[in-house]
């Protein structure tokens, strides 16, 4: 198989297993809204700056496809909508570009779709820098997003098996001329890895927890059903914002993100940026372009509503609120936290 029909596989999987009423570690947190906020609804509080470029909120298009004709058309329609929404977008890996250079019209698209958003590449560990870097500079990319994978690989039977990689990560850093996000993909990131990185220097991280895709369950419905114990695998969303507090490492929240509430629990947690990937995926396939623009901009201003509901004025004062979890979920936590 190759790896443009794995791609093909994960997106048919990835929308047959798609389940938007799947409860998950955002609904054991509680935001508490106060009956006297002394706040206004006001959308332009929702603006964030990256990269110089003002954009429209702090949630994103995240890493999902490019490789083929499909996916070409689908970050076709992506670019578009995240250039009118004015949010940013992160393109799915590019590795494959190593075998099939050919291949890069389906994420340039991305860019002349949407010239001056802000547009995110991303990679795998073992990308030869020099690839990401002529990818970077080929997308004009804002950042680089460098993916790790490790149970998804384990799943595959033609996955990686070598997971010595922060040498080749550092030597991407190093090549690029942009700023690197360390991102997972619906596992987490547990406390000692997060050390890990930090003690080489990277700075942002997108944990990319349990509670959404599952690539666990991907691969095993791609008929190698070998690894089905492995589905709960992962820390969550919200664990793994929990483990990183006080590490001096900045997130960004993704995985399992269902609603704008979602959005606001992870910047309560000290986010400042949100992914969602399958969701809005989904709203693609099912009501075209002008139905993720909706959703897109629905969700811009109940999320503008929501700031104002739980007390804040300010993006940076959600992390203020105050908020509770469910008491096994906390006791969950400490214990996490214990042993970090
Ligand atoms: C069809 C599909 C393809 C994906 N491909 C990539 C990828 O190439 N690189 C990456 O870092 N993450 C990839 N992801 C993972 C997402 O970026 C995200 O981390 C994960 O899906 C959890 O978010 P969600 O629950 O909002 O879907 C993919 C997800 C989907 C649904």
């Amino acid at each position: 198989m190759t790896i443009s029909d794995r791609k093909q596989e994960h997106l048919k999987l990835a929308h047959q297993l798609f389940d938007p009423k799947k409860r998950n570690d955002f609904d054991r947190m509680h935001l508490v809204a106060p009956a006297l906020p002394e706040t206004y609804v006001d959308q332009n509080i929702l603006q964030v700056e990256i990269n110089h470029k003002r954009l429209a909120a702090p949630f994103f298009i995240e890493a999902m496809t490019g490789g083929n004709k499909q996916s070409q058309e689908i970050n076709r329609h992506l670019a578009r909508i995240a250039a009118k929404t004015n949010i940013a977008m992160a393109l799915g890996s590019a590795s494959l570009l190593e075998k099939h250079p050919e291949r890069l019209e389906s994420f340039l698209v991305a860019r002349q779709e949407n010239p001056d958003g802000v547009l995110l590449a991303n990679v795998n560990p073992n990308t030869n820098p020099e690839l990401a870097q002529k990818l970077v500079t080929a997308l004009n990319a804002d950042a680089l997003q460098i993916h790790v994978n490790v149970p998804q690989e384990i799943v595959m039977p033609e996955g990686d098996r070598d997971f010595l990689w922060l040498k080749n990560m550092d030597a991407i850093r190093q090549a690029v001329n942009v700023p690197v996000i360390v991102k997972a993909v619906g596992f987490g990131f547990d406390h000692q890895s997060l050390m890990r990185l930090k003690a080489h220097h990277y700075e942002w991280i997108d944990v990319g927890g349990r509670g959404g895709t599952n690539f666990v369950a991907i691969e095993n419905q791609r008929g190698h059903h070998s690894y089905d114990y492995l589905q709960d695998l992962g820390l969550s969303t919200i664990q793994s914002l929990v483990l990183g507090e006080n590490t001096g490492l900045q997130f960004i929240a993704s995985g399992g993100v269902r609603q704008p509430l979602d959005i606001i629990k992870s910047l309560a947690l000290g986010a400042h940026g949100v992914g969602i990937a399958n969701t809005f995926l989904e709203t693609l396939r099912s009501q075209g372009e002008e139905g993720l623009f909706n959703q897109i901009q629905n969700w811009k201003q109940q999320l503008a509503s929501l700031i104002a509901m739980f007390g804040a004025q300010r993006l940076s004062d959600l992390t203020k609120s105050t908020f509770y979890f469910d008491a096994d979920f906390e006791q969950e936590l400490m214990h996490l936290k214990k042993q970090a």
